[in-house]
């Protein structure tokens, strides 16, 4: 296929998975709105239709709870074909049923390119519309999952991480309890095969997690306290102070000088203490589980994410430039979801290694901008021969390039229109 044609496949992936304002990821196997997916899905959207892309976002914050949390999913309507769905959450916390807790909080820099590249002159206006919506769900996340002021922003559950059953969260999960879950059926290991997905032993924990927050009713500050699982997050973590970082330049592009400088603590707070993430072993940042202390041993994709999140010191790229380079020998793609030569490295299941084309464009942004163009231009570049040989699919093999998991796959598709597609540079050359 031409860049030509899978520009026009691209948008209409997206204009198929379009439901009226909001998009789905894929068919069959996430038939609602997914949190990052959508964010990303507004990029996409924007290069050619930016009202449409505002949309996506303004529907996705249609479902922010009373507290300022915007969920991982809004079921805005049954779909047995999946689980669980939204008896199984049992929340109560905003206006359309969801689930119940967050996922990556993208929108804020999502937000401030559409601003920085608006064609439709509307773009400062829905904006600040937008913005106490933002400044709400950032104030919830260094509130609530935050607890202590530690500086590091920890998950309550795989899922909530976006990125389900990466190695990280391994010991976490063995160590939650199975119990309070009614016998089930998955549907996900119906729509894919299940090589590609996580195992029963981590879904029995994944709804006993959801179980034990239904029983404190899903009250943030109950859940920190006593949520089986509570770790920090070196993904969250830095994409949210990115997001923090894009949110204080919105603040002051509109003025808004008080919300401005609580940003500028939040930003403080979190600078230090990512440093807490710093695994000298390895040398690299690697999650931390904050009910025993004890980090992580392996390096994932989010450990990338470090100049994306503006840690840009000397010790820091010398660490990203030498495991970029390592990792880089090891498969054809980059960047896999998990250090190759990890024990726990699986080239197709989920987030245990396949290669995932929004990471890859995070990992880009970030080394560019920390003045590293080369391995940028690399992830672009595999990005897209990724896609030109196995479609929109999910993810990919990071060794044979073989696309996984479910096809047509909204935020491939954006992410190729917005960045990888070799038309979309060319025309803005
Ligand atoms: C799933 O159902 O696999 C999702 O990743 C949860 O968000």
């Amino acid at each position: 296929m031409s860049h030509a044609d899978l520009d026009q496949t691209a948008k209409s992936i997206l204009t198929d998975n379009d439901q009226g304002g909001y998009t789905i990821p894929t068919k069959g196997l996430y038939p609602y709105q997914w949190n990052w997916d959508s964010v990303f899905v507004a990029l996409g959207f924007a290069t050619f239709d930016q009202d449409r892309a505002w949309r996506e976002i303004e529907m996705l914050f249609e479902g922010q709870w009373r507290d300022g949390m915007v969920p991982h999913i809004l079921f805005r309507k049954d779909d047995p074909s999946y689980f669980p769905g939204p008896s199984v959450w049992g929340t109560n916390g905003g206006p359309i049923p969801s689930s119940g807790h967050s996922q990556p909080p993208v929108a804020a820099s999502v937000v401030l390119d559409l601003v920085r590249g608006d064609r439709t002159g509307q773009a400062l206006e829905r904006a600040t519309a937008l913005f106490p919506k933002l400044m709400a769900w950032h104030r919830w996340y260094m509130t609530y999952r935050d607890p202590d002021g530690l500086g590091v922003i920890a998950v309550i559950h795989p899922w909530e991480s976006g990125r389900d059953n990466l190695p990280d969260w391994d010991d976490a999960l063995r160590a939650v309890e199975v119990r309070d879950i009614e016998p089930y059926e998955r549907k996900d290991t119906s729509h894919v095969d299940p090589a590609m997905r996580p195992h029963k032993e981590d879904y029995d924990r994944y709804l006993s997690i959801v179980a034990a927050c239904r029983k404190v009713g899903w009250d943030p500050a109950k859940v920190a306290e006593t949520c089986p699982f509570f770790v920090a997050d070196p993904g969250v973590t830095f994409i949210f102070l990115r997001a923090n970082r894009d949110l204080l330049a919105l603040a002051q592009q509109l003025g808004m000088g008080k919300e401005a400088d609580e940003i500028r603590g939040w930003i403080a707070r979190m600078e230090s203490g990512a440093k807490a993430l710093w695994n000298p072993d390895i040398q690299a940042h690697v999650a931390l589980d904050l009910r025993t202390g004890k980090q992580t041993d392996g390096i994932s994709c989010a450990s990338f994410l470090a100049p994306y999140a503006g840690l840009t010191d000397t010790a820091t790229m010398a660490a990203q430039r030498a495991h970029f380079d390592r990792m880089a020998s090891k498969v054809r793609y980059m960047m896999p979801s998990y250090d190759p030569e990890h024990g726990c490295y699986e080239a197709l299941r989920y987030w245990r290694g396949p290669v995932w084309a929004m990471i890859n464009y995070m990992i880009a942004r970030g080394f560019a901008e920390a003045g590293d163009p080369a391995r940028a231009e690399r992830l672009r570049n595999d990005t897209a021969a990724l896609i030109e040989t196995s479609g929109f699919a999910e993810y990919f093999s990071p060794e044979s390039g073989a696309g996984a998991g479910g096809g047509t796959f909204s935020w491939t598709a954006a992410i190729w229109l917005t960045w990888a597609s070799p038309s979309h540079v060319e025309q803005a050359a």
